[in-house]
């Protein structure tokens, strides 16, 4: 595969059009949307924090969550806000390569901590991570709006070991939830990323 051949920039450009900027606007309904930022009080805590590889020193309010963070204070609408209580999956980023529910996560508990969004995936050479290339080959995405928070889930999910069997990724891919129900594609990709991890493209 050339990551640099049209096809493969065709397919970057909808895919990130569908999953990390504008994905799923019907698919909202029912959903929190992101509510204004709220300003921080004066003397708020400073959280530094490194994101996608880039340092941030941030002035947050106290009870920010990271997710709110990320979305309204650093514009990095890839993750999604879902059910806001930590049980749809879709707000799922990696805080010092572990998967979190960024909903449930205080910001301020991320100083010093390095955090990782679907955005911070792709090489410097633009070159998707493998497993967002394998949501692509077997259309694991419908509306695309559970797709950042699926693919966060899944790249941890090979990291932790449980990638092993089809009812292992089940298992652990049970607290991402699909509203559209790709589920079926969702287990081929994560299967097929897996391999592909374990083929030495992306650690
Ligand atoms: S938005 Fe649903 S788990 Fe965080
Ligand atoms: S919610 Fe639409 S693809 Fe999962």
């Amino acid at each position: 595969m050339s990551d640099s051949s049209p096809a493969t920039t065709l397919d970057r450009r909808a895919f990130m059009v569908t999953t990390a900027s504008v994905a799923g606007p019907a698919l909202t309904a029912g959903c929190a949307a992101p509510g204004p930022a709220a300003a921080p009080p004066a003397g708020a805590p400073r959280c530094e924090v490194v994101v996608n590889g880039r340092p941030h020193a941030l002035r947050i309010e106290a009870r920010a969550s990271l997710l709110d963070v990320l979305r309204e204070d650093l514009q990095l609408t890839g993750t999604k806000k879902g059910c806001d209580h930590g049980q749809c999956g879709a707000c799922t980023v990696h805080v010092d390569g572990r998967r979190v529910a960024s909903c449930l996560t205080l910001a301020a508990k991320c100083d010093g901590r390095e955090v990782r969004t679907i955005e911070g995936l792709e090489r410097a050479d633009g070159a998707l991570h493998v497993m967002q290339q394998a949501f692509i080959d077997h259309d694991a995405l419908q509306c695309g709006y559970c797709t950042p928070g699926q693919i966060m889930a899944a790249i941890a999910c090979v990291r932790e070991g449980h990638a092993q069997t089809d009812d292992q990724i089940r298992e652990y891919m049970s607290g991402n939830l699909c509203r559209c129900g790709a589920y079926v594609a969702i287990l081929e990709a994560v299967r097929d990323g897996a391999r592909r991890m374990k083929g030495g493209d992306h650690a």
